[in-house]
């Protein structure tokens, strides 16, 4: 049985993943594809710590070159993460004729078109299944068995420590969400930095490489509107519930024709929708195609084999392309022409949807009604609206809370600013959008 030679560049969670399938379902595999699989090199400064598999140490080196320039080496897996040397290296492996396999979400968000024209100008491949959503094959999809499809709408929840934070926050009424961000922590289901899940950066850089593979828009995730979830309380899970709602930090890619909105926050979701049955660590991708109509992608979208198995799939993918003597069979981002020019994407101002707005006001007469005018002159119409009582000390604001119908987010972010100065309200109202097609 022919055996082709790889190398993994950065041995953490996912590298060590990769080692373990390979021992593990070795025989699958190769039943599967008919060729064998030789881990020939690992690079990572770390040689020393046990990754809790178990391997030839012989193939460690601390030089990704080791690697980059070995003859027999076809494809090259970079799981280092960042922009640089990452780049650098998946530049260098693309020019010496290599595939690559990359779960670098980040690099390929920023960087991405740069890269695949380097791939193709070497006549080389690159897949990144893993960068997306982990284990569910969505990219694929996109790209291959739903390219007949349209897409006009498409609703993903794309981080595991957001939605797992979120559920605790759900699951748990009261519970802050520092208090339950460091449960995560603890648990292995956030890093010990976890800006990048929680702020929103990590779903926001998965959000643009989906709407690549979507729509053949490259947009810099600097363009695109992105809130993380550290601004939700405890109190917005509590009304959501109240509403029938549940909290999910979405990305959200809606089509108006030739236009198309692009935004990743926190949203409220009705619980029926099928999105709001994904729970805990899970990711979910619900689409609207206009051939296959809704679809729904569920799994586990972080982890350790969960990711390794989307990066095995894109080796073998890129190795039995190599074996027919091909390159470019299909376009990283699933495109060969385009139809939706880069500035399809809507300004976040043209944005028209429905919010929750929560508001600490004083609890004494006229204030409601200052508020509900500030909304009406900026043309916001009041749905439903909620105030609890005070506590027993009757002393201090009191939470109002607002459902609003369709409104435009321009206007929503002036009544915003406008509300947050009256001297009756204690900061500027928190707002969470909604996503609810049975609102009008
Ligand atoms: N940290 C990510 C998550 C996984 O929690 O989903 C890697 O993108």
């Amino acid at each position: 049985m022919d055996e082709i030679a790889i190398g993994i560049i950065g041995f953490g969670t996912i590298g060590s993943g990769v080692v373990h399938i390979l021992k593990e379902n070795r025989a699958i595999l190769e039943a599967r594809t008919g060729f064998g699989i030789k881990l020939k090199r690992i690079a990572d400064l770390d040689i020393e710590s046990d990754r809790g598999v178990v391997f030839d140490k012989s193939i460690l080196t601390r030089d990704a070159y080791d690697v980059l320039r070995d003859p027999e080496i076809s494809v090259v897996i970079e799981l280092m993460g960042g922009y640089e040397p990452a780049r650098t290296f998946i530049i260098e492996a693309l020019r010496n004729g290599k595939s690559v396999v990359t779960a670098n979400k980040a690099l390929l968000a920023e960087h991405g078109l740069e890269i695949f024209d380097i791939a193709a100008e070497n006549s080389a491949d690159i897949a990144f299944e893993a960068a997306v959503a982990g284990g569910i094959p969505i990219l694929r999809s996109f790209r291959e068995g739903l390219i007949a499809n349209k897409f006009d709408k498409i609703l993903a929840i794309l981080n595991g420590t957001c939605n797992f934070i979120l559920s605790e926050m759900t699951e748990n009424p009261g519970a802050a969400f520092k208090e339950v961000l460091k449960n995560a922590q603890e648990l292995g289901y956030a890093e010990a930095d976890p800006t990048l899940d929680i702020e929103g950066m990590d779903s926001a850089h998965k959000l643009a490489l989906v709407l690549a593979l979507t729509h053949g828009i490259h947009a810099s995730v600097k363009t695109i509107h992105v809130e993380g979830i550290t601004q939700i309380e405890p109190f917005d899970l509590v009304m959501a519930r109240e509403f029938s709602y549940k909290i999910k930090l979405l990305a959200l890619i809606i089509r108006h024709g030739e236009r198309v909105e692009v935004r990743l926050h926190p949203t409220m979701l009705p619980e029926s929708h099928p999105l709001a049955q994904v729970d805990g660590v899970f990711n979910g991708i619900y689409l609207r195609g206009d051939m296959v109509g809704e679809q729904l992608f569920y799994g586990r979208g972080a982890g350790r084999e969960p990711t390794a198995s989307a990066v095995i799939g894109d080796v073998i993918e890129l190795i039995r392309s190599k074996r027919i003597g091909t390159s470019g069979r299909v376009p990283p981002l699933g495109y060969s022409g385009s139809l939706m020019s880069d500035d399809s994407v809507m300004d976040m101002n043209e944005v028209v949807t429905n919010y929750y707005i929560r508001i600490q006001a004083a609890d004494r007469p006229g204030v409601l009604s200052r508020i509900a005018g500030i909304m009406a002159d900026h043309n916001i119409s009041i749905h439903s609206v909620v105030q609890k009582r005070r506590d027993h000390s009757g002393a201090g604001a009191v939470p109002v809370v607002f459902i609003t119908h369709s409104a435009r987010e321009a206007d929503l972010q002036s009544a915003r600013q406008e509300i947050g100065n009256l001297d009756v309200v204690d900061a500027p109202p928190t707002i969470i959008r909604i996503e609810d097609e049975d609102l009008d």
